[in-house]
């Protein structure tokens, strides 16, 4: 790969155009050469902003000779086809989670795609977020003694139109059902899916509450709840034998008035996560220069975690019933 690496951003909606920001302002050894969205205004006010080239069809982009590899931030059904497109061409790919929104698509694209899935990353960004890391390092220093449990809650403001009980898990839980199992280093083996009265806001069961158990023997608890209303607000506690770990708030600002002290919080992911992000996206562009991969997240990761997040789901189907987590097995193997 060349020393900088053209890329192609498919998406200008809020991830695919924040990233590519990112890229063409704080990534080194990178260049956004082209965006495609099928909404063209969209592309090209992202674009703009970028400083590259809009185009509406995503598959065009990915055919591009001027594009070396593409990130796909497009709605997650599309990310199958959008995968295969990329690693058919031969071009290295980080797709935005999920892989696919089954577990029966994710599997078919990796079995098909064979030992070319080392092409493919998974935009599990969390494993770059400095809370998350500092979480990991203290549990492997042992210093909090073996791990009882973890605790986890992702909260937003509202739910996205068309959002489903079973969205919420394979969208949004989907991040703790990754960052658990990496945390602890060890994979979910058992799930169960519970939910208390159903609020006044949403159409759908949320609040949800998934109780995680890993194979080193620990529970973990994850709160998924779209319409929180708040703020969006992202929680994690370890506990171990000897003490607890937790992340702090990420404020850079807190305001005393009226009596009392307070912070604001980010009306989405994006504020919360982009040290996250553009920690993710240079780790990839130097993957594709010859670094290591360290921690980003191989298609593999993306076909476990629908894996534990079907297992979840049909926890949800059975009123919360014990489910063991089948991981099956694969042609792509564990790269
Ligand atoms: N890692 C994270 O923290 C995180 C956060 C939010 C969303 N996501 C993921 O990022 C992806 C995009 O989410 P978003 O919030 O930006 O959604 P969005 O709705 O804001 O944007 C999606 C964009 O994709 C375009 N699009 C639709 N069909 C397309 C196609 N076939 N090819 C190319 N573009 C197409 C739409 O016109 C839209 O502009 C989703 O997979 C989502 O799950 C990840």
């Amino acid at each position: 790969m060349a020393v900088v690496v053209r890329i192609g951003v498919v998406g200008a909606g809020n991830m695919g155009a924040d990233h590519a920001r990112t890229l063409a302002r704080f990534v080194s050894g990178a260049e956004v050469v082209l965006l495609a969205d099928p909404d063209r205004q969209r592309a090209e006010a992202a674009a703009a902003a970028a400083g590259c080239t809009a185009v509406d069809d995503p598959l065009a982009l990915v055919a591009a000779p001027e594009v070396e590899a593409v990130v796909i931030a497009s709605p997650d059904a599309t990310h199958p086809a959008l995968v295969r497109a990329c690693v058919e061409a031969g071009k290295p790919v980080l797709c935005e989670k999920p892989l696919s929104p089954t577990l029966t698509e994710s599997v078919a694209l990796i079995n098909d795609l064979g030992a070319r899935t080392s092409l493919v990353s998974i935009g599990f960004m969390r494993r770059f977020d400095p809370g998350y890391t500092d979480l990991r390092a203290a549990i492997a220093s042992g210093s909090l003694g073996a791990t009882l449990a973890t605790h986890s809650s992702g909260r937003g403001v509202s739910a996205g139109p068309g959002s489903t009980a079973e969205s919420s898990i394979t969208q949004s839980a989907v991040h703790e059902i990754d960052i658990v199992p990496w945390l602890l280093g060890a994979p979910v083996e058992e799930v169960s899916w519970h939910a208390p009265r159903r609020s006044s806001s949403g159409d759908f069961a949320d609040p949800q509450l998934i109780l995680l158990r890993t194979a080193d023997g620990a529970l973990s608890t994850v709160e998924t709840f779209l319409n929180a209303r708040y703020g969006y607000d992202v929680r994690c506690e370890v506990l171990g034998e000897h003490g607890t770990v937790s992340l702090r708030q990420p404020t850079r600002t807190e305001v005393d008035s009226d009596l009392s002290r307070g912070f604001p919080y980010p009306p989405d992911w994006r504020p919360r996560f982009a040290d996250a992000y553009r920690l993710e996206l240079q780790a990839w562009v130097d993957y594709l220069g010859g670094a290591d991969r360290g921690p980003l997240a191989t298609a593999y990761d993306g076909m476990v975690a629908s894996a534990v997040a079907d297992a979840v789901i049909a926890s949800m189907r059975s009123d919360g019933a014990r489910v063991r987590v089948e991981v099956p097995q694969t042609g792509g193997g564990a790269a």
